[in-house]
């Protein structure tokens, strides 16, 4: 079972994917939470550059870079853990290309799926959560926060990417699920066990 989190800096991701990990271990399962782009020591030096050098780099690059960062997570880890069993979790995927590369730098949708596919060699995600919040709400949240590369990318950038996950959330439903995520952490974590609940079968 593969499970991702998607959603715009500040929706609540990371907590919920440690509350979410927290459930399944202690419901008996075995999980691997990772995070994206990283989780091998190639992804990580990609991620470096991706997020914090000082490099100047091209909508073309960064893609490639996310791509390959994605590749090398797949074939090493990933895949090996889904085939032993175990559950994996992971801080944003596939859908993050689309929504930010292609939805707001601006690239061919359906050329971003190809290269996607590529990347992950067909692996799709059983499950993705869209935690969604405002752009209001995500300024708050953050508002301490040091920005990466890409959160500078400004107001105009994220409003784009919103949209572009109800866009998804629409187009396949039955993976995608949009979650409003406004509200506090335990309202949020209720609707996203209710629906792991269901998928994999665990008792209340
Ligand atoms: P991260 O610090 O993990 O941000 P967050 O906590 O918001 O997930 O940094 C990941 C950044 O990379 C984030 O701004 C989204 C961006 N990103 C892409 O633009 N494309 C991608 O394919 C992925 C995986 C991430």
């Amino acid at each position: 079972m593969f499970i991702t989190f998607e959603g715009i800096d500040g929706c609540g991701k990371s907590t919920q994917l440690e509350l979410v990990e927290k459930f399944l271990i202690d419901n008996g399962k075995e999980v691997l939470t990772l995070r994206e782009p990283g989780g091998t020591v190639f992804a990580e030096e990609i991620r470096e550059i991706l997020l914090h050098s000082h490099h100047t780099i091209s909508k073309e690059s960064e893609l490639f870079l996310f791509e390959a960062a994605r590749a090398d997570l797949v074939s090493k880890v990933i895949k090996p853990a889904l085939e032993q069993g175990i559950i994996v979790l992971c801080d944003r995927f596939y859908d993050s290309t689309t929504t930010y590369q292609g939805y707001g730098r601006g690239f061919d949708i359906q050329t971003i799926k190809i290269i996607n596919n590529l990347a992950t060699n067909g692996l799709k995600p059983d499950l993705t959560f869209f935690l969604n919040v405002s752009l209001e709400t995500s300024q708050q949240r953050v508002a301490n926060k040091l920005k990466d590369k890409i959160e500078n990318s400004g107001d105009g950038f994220f409003k784009k990417i919103i949209d572009a996950y109800k866009i998804l959330a629409t187009e396949e439903p039955d993976r995608f699920v949009e979650i409003n995520s406004e509200g506090n952490i335990q309202n949020t974590y209720e609707k996203i066990i209710e629906i792991i609940r269901k998928k994999l079968l665990i008792n209340y």
